[in-house]
């Protein structure tokens, strides 16, 4: 009886167990181990399903030598399926039973469980009730299963849904599996040492069938092998490997490869004709020409990520005949190709016997992006003419030609081996020069660096400006008036010169800005731009606070801030800025000067009394009006000529008396503002020129009478006080032109001169 149940949890465990046992699996050989490599794996056919006894009990024993893979593989009918393997450092069950998935981690995620290289022995009890009543314990320990689905899943090994192959340790074709996840889609290494079913202490081993080399299989797993691992490290690499003079319909390549390098040649497999994989850009590009001749088949990979991130890639080639596949680690599509040649019908073997890995020894002739070799590391390479293998390449035993490559992988090594020449402090990471800051490789020699040249590069300088290439920078010499990195900025001093001789501060500015420049002016100016005169800036206000104007100054005084003034002088006292220290010797020397300067005073004032007392007993004969009435009179001096107003400097005393009075009263002498002053000049003016016009006004004692005279006048004095002091020699010859009677006359003055002289 078989039976598949598929049913909620409350339901679970109410069935009774239906164990199948089957005899043929049950031999005794306990120590029974095998070692499957990558692309191998064992097998069962329906009729000996291994897991049909598993239903209580499944005891297993193995040792992990990559990252994830199948370990036990039933394949049912329809999708359905059970899987268990390795993912993540955890075991990992998936199965499918009527299209319902489960999905069950067994540990802790925080913690691997699984460690590569090292021997598990694995109990799983109640296999059959997946999601609530399986147990499971590794190396003795029990580790609680974490579903990630919700589905609850009984399955039977021996129902008709499960009845199928069983596959152990990996499976034929990855492309054959119908997983439901990637978690377990990958080609294990592994050893398997045993497999135990049954049921309580009714256990019996499982017959591991005897092992097949071709089927990557061997019956020797002491330890997990070394990978083969090889790096490719100068544009000329290479590794050349004799494969088979049998021209074959199908291969199959698999490698993992690391790089940062964008370009080079991965591998090329044939001589004329070619299945060929390389670089180009970071992406991988598949090509194809089976007959030698006529248009390769060439495509590029899918993928958007690029390949040289320096992580590893793994990928498989499958060609069948004309058509070449490329497929990543999880079985999806990276590029197919498909050779034509005259006509498509035509089914080509690949007539190859060379494997390239890495470059070839002479690229002549190859396409132009073929010609780089590969540089980096590469390992894990499997090669098989045949569908069912995927033997490993161990590069280090095969009988191998090579150049310029190391039997290890570089990942975090300088370039001992890595020419990176030129530049500074430039490092090799994984098939490429890194370069310093500044420089980069050659266009033709990614190992090599080179300064780039960003006045070439960018042509930054604007404005005639010239360029100086530096380390990964350029510096503009500017043309006026532009300054700024890329002399596009105006120079803010020289559209907004200072004034008066001031000096300009540039100032930092994204653009011309009169804020953006500081003035300092010269002596005496002042404003942002120096144009204002300081009348300020040799402090005449004193104490006071000097106001500054367009056109002067004035003050405010401390001892008056209401009033404005304009000089320092009528800021009152200047404020003692400190007491005066004075010292005793100085103390007597001061008061010793005034005790003289009292002692002076006092000898002049009794003299002083004494002589008053004599000088009024000497006056007491005087009549009393002639001592003691003061004489005022008005003070009049006269010009000799006349009666004009220049010749007349009257001072009425009155007058000069009554100001005298005011000015002891008034604190300054009035000033008369410009109109007034305008007003009084008219009025002077206007009487002046009446004075000089008035021809009724007599003289007082003369009468003569001058419109205009005085110092300022061009007639001579007629004064005979002045002429008579005259030495001035005179000449009376006019007279005798008069007539002859005047001659007479003419000679008896001259003769009184002559006489005279
Ligand atoms: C696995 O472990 C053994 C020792 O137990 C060691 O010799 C061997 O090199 C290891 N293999 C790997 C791939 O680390
Ligand atoms: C100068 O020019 C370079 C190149 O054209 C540009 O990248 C940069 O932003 C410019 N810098 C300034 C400050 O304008
Ligand atoms: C850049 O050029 C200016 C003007 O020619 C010069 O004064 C300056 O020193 C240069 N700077 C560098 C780093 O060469
Ligand atoms: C320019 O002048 C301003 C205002 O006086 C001042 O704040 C600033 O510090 C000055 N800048 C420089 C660089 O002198
Ligand atoms: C003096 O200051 C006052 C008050 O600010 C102002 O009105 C006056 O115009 C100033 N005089 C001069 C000569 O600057």
């Amino acid at each position: 009886m078989f039976s598949t149940t598929l049913k909620g949890r409350q339901s679970l465990g109410s069935r009774p167990l239906l164990i199948i046992v089957f005899f043929l699996g049950y031999f005794g050989d306990v120590s029974c181990q095998r070692f499957v490599d990558k692309g191998g794996y064992l097998l069962w056919n329906a009729d000996r399903n291994i897991l049909d006894r598993a239903e209580d009990r499944l005891e297993f024993s193995f040792r992990y030598c990559n990252n994830k893979g199948l370990l036990i593989y039933q394949q049912g009918e329809g999708g359905n399926y059970f899987a268990l393997g390795v993912t993540e450092g955890r075991l990992y069950i998936e199965a499918s039973i009527d299209n319902r998935v489960l999905e069950v981690f067994i540990g802790e995620s925080t913690q691997d469980v699984v460690l590569k290289n090292q021997t598990h022995e694995v109990i799983i009890t109640g296999l059959r009730a997946l999601d609530s009543g399986m147990r499971i314990t590794i190396n003795g320990t029990e580790y609680p299963p974490q579903l990630l689905t919700v589905v609850s899943v009984q399955l039977s090994f021996s129902s008709p849904a499960m009845r199928g192959q069983t596959l152990v340790g990996g499976y034929k074709n990855i492309f054959d599996l119908r997983l439901n996840t990637q978690r377990l889609k990958a080609y294990p290494i592994a050893c398997i040492f045993y497999i135990r079913t049954g049921e309580g202490d009714n256990l019996g081993p499982v017959s591991l069938t005897s092992a097949d080399e071709s089927l990557g299989v061997s019956d020797t797993c002491d330890v997990c092998p070394q990978p083969s691992t090889v790096s490719m490290t100068t544009l000329t690499s290479y590794i050349e490997m004799q494969i088979d003079k049998t021209p074959t319909t199908s291969t199959v390549i698999n490698f993992k490869f690391r790089t940062k390098a964008s370009n080079g040649l991965l591998l090329y497999f044939g001589g004329p004709a070619y299945l060929a994989v390389y670089l180009r850009n970071g992406a991988l590009v598949l090509r194809l020409n089976t007959k030698g001749s006529g248009v390769d088949a060439v495509r590029e990979s899918t993928r958007a990520a690029p390949f040289n991130d320096g992580e590893w890639q793994e990928i498989t080639i499958r060609r069948e005949n004309n058509v070449a596949t490329m497929y990543s680690l999880a079985g999806d599509v990276l590029a197919r190709v498909e050779f034509v040649g005259e006509s498509s019908d035509t089914a080509h073997v690949l007539n190859a016997e060379t494997l390239f890995i890495g470059g070839v020894a002479d690229p002549r002739g190859l396409p132009s992006d073929m010609r780089t070799s590969f540089r980096g590391c590469v390992d894990d390479l499997r090669f098989s003419v045949q569908e069912d293998s995927l033997l490993p390449y161990e590069f280090q035993r095969q009988n191998i030609r090579f150049r310029d490559i190391e039997f290890s992988c570089m990942s975090n090594q300088t370039c001992r081996s890595y020419p990176c020449r030129l530049g500074r402090g430039e490092a090799c990471d994984v098939g490429v020069c890194e370069c310093a800051e500044g420089y980069r490789t050659t266009n033709t020699d990614p190992l090599t660096c080179e300064n780039i040249d960003e006045c070439a590069e960018l042509d930054p300088c604007q404005n005639g400006a010239t360029c100086t290439d530096l380390i990964a920078d350029y510096n503009c010499s500017c043309t006026d008036p532009y300054k700024g990195k890329n002399c596009t900025v105006d120079r803010n001093c020289y559209y907004f010169p200072c004034a008066n001789g001031g000096s300009c501060l540039e100032l930092d500015t994204a653009s011309r800005n009169e804020s953006g420049r500081n003035c300092s002016c010269a002596h005496g100016f002042t404003a942002d731009d120096c144009s204002v005169r300081d009348y300020c800036a040799d402090n005449p206000c004193g104490v006071g606070v000097c106001n500054n104007y367009l056109f002067g100054y004035n003050c405010t005084c401390p001892d008056d801030p209401d009033e404005i003034v304009k000089d320092r002088q009528n800021c009152g006292p200047l404020a003692v800025s400190s007491p005066i220290q004075i010292s005793p010797a100085a103390l007597i020397i001061v008061l010793f000067g005034v005790a003289i300067l009292m002692v002076v005073l006092i000898v002049f004032l009794a003299f002083r009394r004494s002589y008053l007392k004599r000088k009024r007993e000497a006056l007491l004969d005087y009549p009393k009006s002639r001592v003691y009435e003061e004489s005022r009179e008005n003070v009049v001096e006269y010009g000799e000529e006349g009666y004009g107003e220049e010749d007349q400097d009257t001072f009425d005393v009155n007058v000069i008396q009554s100001a005298g009075d005011t000015l002891k009263h008034r604190k300054r002498f009035p000033v008369l503002s410009p109109e007034d002053a305008v007003e009084v000049a008219d009025f002077i003016n206007s009487r002046l020129s009446d004075a000089n016009v008035d021809t009724n006004a007599g003289a007082r004692d003369q009468k003569m009478s001058f419109a205009v005279e005085g110092r300022g006048t061009p007639a001579t004095s007629l004064s005979s006080l002045n002429s008579s002091s005259t030495e001035e020699r005179q000449s009376y010859d006019y007279l005798q032109r008069w007539g002859p009677r005047f001659s007479r006359l003419s000679d008896m003055f001259n003769d009184g001169e002559s006489d005279s002289d």
